[in-house]
């Protein structure tokens, strides 16, 4: 390839990414399939790489990979000062006597928006280029975090339209309940330690030092701040429609107030809207939404006195443990959970609450009987803030760890440098049942009629032990179970035999191999071509796999190298599990190289059997018509993709022209 043609290419690949990530971002739609994004990213990798055309505003800084032995520290140009909080009504009308008294008679407005709680970050473009993202830190310095920074979709590496020489954003990384949740229950499937809270996450996350690391965690991210060199005399509001104009997320729970009355009206508003937000809010930020007054207003040496925090009331209550039981995780890790008299506390109902771990418990000096504050962290998972010192109670005994596992009473460990625990009996019950409801999870086998009431029946009556058993049931084992019918029996034969279907990355992703999540497994598979492959790879092979690394590599070998393991391997393929990458055969044809669009439903085929026709015959299937379509197939109901095809003068096919074309 000549040098020209590499640009050419280079320049095309991060059109098609940039446009992907738009369509997967921002508007939720996929266009390309992952594998094909994987391709392409790639393909401009090794373009990059090869012709020397890296640019910083590439997509291909998305995908981090820069390991970095420590963060360089960077002093902000204006210091990143904190905010005084206020708890109630009468502190804000303080706040805003405060600042009339500076300002007199003249009129100026507030501008109230949420007080995310994240981990703030100071981002710096230099002509439309995102050229560093930065923490805190002391807010006089901050680590320069630019290549993690860099990995969040949230934030243009170019920004868009019309945007002065130097442009300084502030705002806040974050993490979605939603996603923190399934962040954290992939995390303890990989025997990895839970976040306490998305604020934790999101900061631990943007402090590793493996960028690629940093991009597979769902951080976003929404500014709240713009400061420009030259000092323009904008208005807060009209700043962030600046920002949302070149391409950054700004909040839409915001508005402006012309006094305190609206002030606290827009607050309880936005305190009622909390709760149905899909992130955390720790209160409100209040601001004078003019320049010239912030700046006549100043600063104290910590923060602004144009602005206050509002600070929601903590979802809090108070109640008593009853009990500390220990709960077995897949791993082994025993993890205690305080059993609470149950307490209201935001809506639900709190009968426990992870203690984490023996260190934690001891730090906090929790014991049974113990008065506790239980707090919603990040308004998910109920923890125990703090006991409450009440003089008069007489206190329980401090916790002690068992020095044996309570569900198979075998020895416990505590590896050097862990926190946590472990019974490494492979034969523990618990730790039987969940790598058996992992197995059968819907992201691995998907073995429907597989629940925990049927996997405990199971094990317990003694016809498991270990997920491969499973292939050995019989019609006749199951009828026995409680509540089993005759026809919910034969659903479940039927079930774990089509199982033997899923692809080789599921099955892998089954084994629950400590660390190996469903991402994990598909670059393993996609990189050994096979399970038995892998199980035969060293250490240092697998750890050469890009996005993989030492802690996984070891955790791989270190569970083939264990002689049940593969027995179990060696069952589950003789079972006729899928153990090898299926690579389907691509058949030349008429439509081989075009690109399709999908639209209405088509009278015999699925929208994923025609997508797989397509593919088989050497198509490529998108979401959106642009000039770059070739194909619309469009069934009944077709809708706007149909108008857009005509309109561009796109090919619009029918079934029936496609079958003709395939079998041509
Ligand atoms: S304004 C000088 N706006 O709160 C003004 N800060 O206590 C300071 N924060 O570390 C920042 N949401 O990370 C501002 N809408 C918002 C905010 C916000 C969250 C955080 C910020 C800062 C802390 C200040």
């Amino acid at each position: 390839m000549t040098h020209e043609s590499a640009f050419k290419r280079v320049k095309k690949l991060r059109e098609i990414l940039n446009e992907a990530n738009r369509q997967y971002y921002d508007l939720a739609s996929p266009t390309i399939s992952d594998r094909e994004f994987d391709r392409l990213m790639e393909e401009l990798i090794s373009l990059e790489r090869d012709y020397d055309l890296h640019h910083p505003t590439s997509p291909s800084a998305r995908v981090g990979g820069g390991l970095s032995k420590h963060f360089d520290v960077v002093k902000h140009p204006v210091p990143m000062l904190s905010l005084s909080n206020s708890y109630n009504e009468q502190e804000l009308r303080d706040f805003d006597k405060r600042v009339r008294q500076v300002l007199g008679d003249r009129s100026f407005t507030y501008f109230v928006e949420l007080k995310f709680d994240g981990m703030a970050l100071r981002l710096r473009y230099e002509n439309g280029e995102l050229v560093l993202g930065a923490t805190r830190g002391n807010g006089q310095q901050g680590d320069d975090i630019t290549t993690n920074v860099k990995t969040l979709r949230d934030i243009p590496l170019q920004l868009h339209g019309d945007y002065p020489s130097v442009v300084e954003i502030r705002g806040e990384a974050y993490m979605e309940h939603e996603a923190f949740v399934r962040f954290n229950k992939s995390r303890q499937e990989n025997g990895e330690t839970a976040f306490a809270n998305p604020r934790n996450a999101t900061a631990g996350s943007l402090k590793l030092q493996d960028s690629s690391l940093v991009a597979k965690r769902p951080i976003r991210f929404f500014a709240y701040d713009l400061l420009l060199e030259d000092n323009e005399t904008l208005t807060h509001d009209a700043r962030m429609h600046k920002l949302s104009d070149w391409g950054l997320r700004v909040c839409e729970e915001r508005g402006v107030c012309t006094n305190i009355e609206e002030v606290l009206s827009k607050v309880s508003n936005l305190e009622t809207r909390r709760k149905s937000l899909p992130y955390d809010t720790d209160g409100v930020v209040i601001k004078i939404n003019e320049d010239v007054y912030r700046q006549e207003l100043g600063n104290t040496a910590k923060a602004p006195k144009w602005a206050i925090a509002y600070k929601f009331e903590a979802e809090q209550a108070q109640t008593v443990i009853n009990d500390i039981s220990l709960q077995v995780g897949r791993l082994g890790t025993i993890t205690p959970v305080a059993e609470l008299e149950p307490v209201l506390l935001a809506g639900t109902t709190v009968k426990r609450a992870s203690l984490h771990n023996e260190d934690e418990i001891k730090r906090k000096d929790i014991r049974v009987g113990d008065y506790v504050i239980i707090e919603k962290a990040g308004e998910i998972i109920p923890q125990v803030v703090q006991v409450v010192d009440l003089k008069t109670t007489k206190r329980g005994q401090s916790f002690r760890m068992p020095d044996h596992c309570p569900a198979c009473a075998s020895k416990l460990v505590r590896q050097e440098g862990e926190v946590a625990w472990k019974c490494i009996n492979t034969l523990c019950p618990p730790q039987i049942r969940i790598k058996i409801e992992h197995f059968a999870s819907r992201g691995a086998m998907d073995i429907d009629g597989l629940g925990e009431a049927v996997v405990d029946q199971l094990v317990s009556a003694d016809l498991i032990k270990t997920y491969a058993d499973l292939y050995t049931l019989e019609h006749n084992d199951l009828v026995k179970l409680d509540r089993m019918a005759e026809k919910s029996a034969a659903n479940l034969i039927e079930a774990i035999s089509e199982s033997k279907k899923q692809v080789a990355e599921r099955v892998l992703f089954g084994l629950g191999i400590r660390f190996v999540g469903a991402t994990v497994a598909k670059d393993l598979i996609a990189a050994f071509g096979s399970i038995h492959k892998l199980a035969e790879a060293s250490t240092e092979e697998i750890a050469n796999i890009h996005g993989i690394g030492n802690k996984i590599a070891e955790s791989v070998r270190e569970f083939f190298d264990q002689p049940a393991n593969l027995e179990t391997i060696h069952r589950l393929n003789s079972y006729g599990l899928q153990m090898e990458t299926t690579v389907r055969d691509t058949v030349e044809s008429k439509i081989t190289g075009q690109t399709f669009v999908l639209t209405g439903s088509l009278p015999t085929l699925s929208r994923n059997e025609a997508t797989a026709l397509i593919e088989k015959h050497g198509g490529k299937v998108t979401g959106s018509v642009s000039k770059n379509t070739d194909f619309v197939l469009a069934g009944d109901a077709a809708g706007s993709k149909l108008d857009k095809a005509m309109k561009l003068g796109v090919t619009v096919l029918k079934e029936e022209d496609f079958f003709r074309m395939i079998s041509l």
